[in-house]
């Protein structure tokens, strides 16, 4: 299966899911196995794995190796266990819906295919195997999409990791940051290192470094002095989900910049497959946010850095207005919506919702 910058966020193998451990990088560069649902239910819970579409290639492999778990059980044991897993894995993390579409993709599956035992377990490991290399070409086609957008040599912002750690491969806003490196539409990145998880710092500058694409690495508190400075040419980042109006959920602090990017008059886009948009949802006030552990800003790197006792709020994404998107890059080409539009046009004739 195919990597960037030669390494693999998942692969299947030997009847195990392998994932690189990016709770370890950039230091390190381990990968850990997952043999059973729970595993992979523990590694998304666990921030071995993260990012939405890669959590939704993840907990397809979850379904299948669950299938596969199950094959020689009675089918209605085999079904329950299958529910089972789907109830494991959705109870993860709340926000990327991904997951959601994922495991509803599976569910059905299992309940049209006529087979049973371990002729579904085959049939779900093979749709496993098709979402995931689906996932990397949708990425190609919103990089492509994205950079025809860029002007010549432009300087990107990006926040997060919307990268190939974050998906199968390619990445969404990484994605169009590497169709136009490729076609000399991106001459440098800035990145911000998004506390507190630091997505940014580790991995997304490690990500592109790999690929020689130069990176200029900022907090996230400078990004608005990179573009008064007229640094910035645009802003590329991801999703988490994206609501029917286009409310976009993404990483704490994409608000922020959406709003810094409106001042400066600089495009905001938005890069994202279908698969995290969320026709059920009506507008950003319905996406469930996930609050983390208050740990996490408490402290860096281990080390404690406020007092130990301080109350934290620790919200890990935010919504930004559909107002403030210039353009949401899809697979299927870039959307601008003026007020009150809904995003369905775009599944005219598509299986992804
Ligand atoms: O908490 P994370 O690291 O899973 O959050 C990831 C993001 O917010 C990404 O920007 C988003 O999932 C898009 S990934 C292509």
């Amino acid at each position: 299966m195919e990597s960037d910058g030669n390494f693999h966020t998942l692969e299947y193998r030997d009847g195990a899911l392998h994932l690189i451990d990016q709770r370890r990088l950039p230091g390190e560069e381990s990968y850990i196995e997952c043999r059973t649902e729970a595993e992979v239910a523990d590694a998304i819970r666990t921030m071995v794995i993260r990012g939405a579409p890669a959590i939704g290639v993840a907990a397809s492999y979850g379904m299948a190796i669950a299938a596969a778990r199950s094959a020689e059980m009675s089918p209605s044991d085999q079904a329950a266990a299958l529910d089972a897993a789907a109830e494991q894995l959705a109870a993860t993390r709340p926000t990327a819906v991904n997951l959601f579409w994922a495991i509803k993709r599976f569910r059905a599956a299992a309940r049209e295919s006529g087979s049973t035992g371990k002729a579904l377990a085959e049939e779900l490991l093979e749709l496993a195997h098709e979402t995931h290399r689906e996932d990397i070409a949708i990425c190609r086609r919103i990089g492509d999409h994205g950079a025809a957008l860029l002007p010549p040599g432009s300087s990107i912002l990006t926040h997060c990791n919307a990268g190939a750690l974050a998906t199968a491969g390619y990445g969404t806003a990484t994605g169009v940051i590497r169709s136009g490196f490729r076609d000399g539409k991106v001459s440098r990145v800035f990145v911000d290192e998004t506390r507190p998880f630091l997505q940014g710092a580790r991995l997304t500058a490690w990500e592109l470094s790999r690929d020689d694409i130069p990176v200029v690495l900022i907090t996230d508190n400078m990004a608005a002095y990179c573009m008064h400075l007229g640094r910035i040419g645009a802003v590329v980042v991801g999703a988490d989900r994206v609501a029917a109006n286009g409310d976009v959920a993404n990483k704490i602090g994409t608000y922020g910049v959406a709003i810094l990017a409106r001042e400066h008059k600089i495009p905001f886009y938005v890069a994202a497959p279908l698969s995290t948009i969320d026709m059920d949802t009506p507008s950003g006030a319905g996406i469930p946010i996930e609050e983390r552990s208050p740990e996490e800003v408490r402290r860096v790197g281990g080390e404690l850095i406020a007092p130990e006792e301080v109350e934290v709020f620790n919200p890990a994404f935010d919504v930004t207005p559909a107002a403030l998107v210039d353009g949401l890059i899809t697979e299927r080409g870039v959307v601008r919506l003026a007020e009150g539009e809904s995003l369905s046009p775009l599944f005219e004739g598509s299986s992804a919702s």
